[in-house]
């Protein structure tokens, strides 16, 4: 594994204990660390601790650059691969934002052109102020990588919220991520479809349903982020393109086959798009008029392609994993099992989608992964979350299968 230098600004706030933790961890996986400390950050953890453990010097000081060992602003940042700011508080994120640099650590911060990762942390009502969310927002767009606060009870006033400070090993995992570090996918394609289809019923009305494509867009950036090249099919959504995939925009459940098949060959497929089943068999060029007296239009149903059918099918192309969800109404893993023999996959992941469990266009799903092997219930957990756990699971299928 390559090593890297990786440059640690600790912001003041609680969290910064752990940042101990985050650098023993960063330097058993042989990076080398330098450590830039506000004066905030001084309060909770001392340079003499930070520094036995980093086992270098720590910096505090713009002014300070007459010493022996000190370096500069500049070469702070040109000397660094990443720049991680742990725990990044709403301050210092407002000053990011506004392009401040009144010490050491926002003066590095507005001087470098390296990628930088903030792992925030503050009491949950500061997190979810219009304003740090609105900085938040800013630092996105200014090409920040964020890895987000956890729920979580707070250490200095037991209140619980969001707001806890992603955990070192998770840090650990975004910088190596950030730095190209290969993950349990790297080398592998895998292909998703997500959203909805739209069927035109005519040039300004179509069949679609209520699919927001939250699920298959988590999967895909949760599989670019295990290190696969990821090729997403996406119908229509009003979410942004994940991180690192390459996206393609279809409406029809014709288009999306069509470019589903293109994307082949790939070594994982997996089918989270809510495709319609019919479309109208009569698309006119003209919109249908309500011609006063006219009998009220009758739509003609004709069956669309299964695109999940038409890829699993057995031959040369066929990914080695075909993962398919199931929507359900009643009697979810029952029709589940059936599916998995009917449609030719390897596993389905089985959801409630009736309107009271709140799946469709929600953020949470409860899911069983039905497999060959018997059937395992998860719980409750956000979407990215069944994104993240169902893309481990592909990849320790797919390195047994490989050893
Ligand atoms: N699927 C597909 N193409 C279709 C229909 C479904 O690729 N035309 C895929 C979905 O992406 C999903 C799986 O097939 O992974 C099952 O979809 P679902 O809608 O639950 O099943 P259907 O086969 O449509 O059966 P039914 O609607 O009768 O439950």
């Amino acid at each position: 594994m390559p090593s890297h230098r990786i440059l640690l600004i600790i912001g003041g706030g609680i969290a910064a204990y752990k940042c101990l933790e985050l650098i023993r961890r960063l330097r058993e996986r042989g990076h080398t660390i330098r450590v830039v400390m506000t004066s905030g950050a001084q309060q909770f953890v001392t340079p003499l601790s930070v520094g036995a453990i980093s086992g270098t010097q720590v910096f505090t000081n713009l002014w300070a650059l007459d010493g022996t060992h000190e370096i500069g602003h500049i070469r702070l940042s040109r000397e660094a691969d990443l720049i991680v700011v742990a725990p990044a508080t709403a301050d210092l994120m407002a000053k990011m934002a506004g392009g401040h640099a009144d010490d050491l650590a926002t003066a590095v911060l507005l001087a470098t052109d390296k990628p930088v990762l903030l792992a925030p942390a503050m009491n949950p009502r500061m997190w979810a102020h219009k304003a740090t969310q609105r900085n938040a927002m800013q630092l996105v767009a200014d090409g920040i990588h964020i890895i987000p606060p956890t729920h979580g009870e707070m250490a200095e006033s037991g209140e619980t919220g969001v707001g806890r400070m992603a955990e070192p090993a998770q840090i650990l995992t975004k910088i190596e991520t950030l730095l190209g570090q290969p993950g349990p996918l790297t080398g592998l394609r895998v292909l998703v479809t997500s959203g909805p289809t739209h069927e035109p019923i005519d040039p300004v009305r179509y069949i679609a349903n209520r699919s927001s494509g939250k699920q298959g867009h988590a999967i895909a950036e949760a599989a670019a982020r295990a290190g696969a090249a990821v090729t997403l099919i996406s119908g229509p959504v009003s979410l942004p393109d994940p991180n690192g995939v390459t996206v393609f925009h279809v409406e029809t459940a014709r288009e999306m086959l069509a470019s589903a098949t293109a994307a082949l060959p790939a070594d994982v497929a997996i089918f989270a798009a809510a495709v319609a089943d019919w479309r109208s068999a009569d698309t006119p060029n003209e919109k249908i008029k309500k011609a006063k007296g006219a009998p009220v239009p009758k739509l003609d149903l004709i069956e669309n392609p299964d695109i999940l059918r038409a890829l699993a099918a057995p031959g040369p192309t066929r990914p080695r994993l075909v993962i398919a969800f199931a929507a359900e109404t009643q009697a979810v893993l029952a029709n589940a099992k059936a599916k998995l023999s009917s449609k030719g996959c390897d596993w389905i992941v089985a959801n409630d989608v009736s309107a009271a469990g709140g799946v469709m266009g929600g953020t949470e799903n409860t899911v069983h992964v039905v497999t060959a092997e018997g059937v395992e219930s998860w719980p409750k957990l956000s979407k990215v979350a069944v994104a993240e756990r169902l893309i481990a699971k592909a990849a320790l299928h797919l390195s047994k299968r490989r050893t």
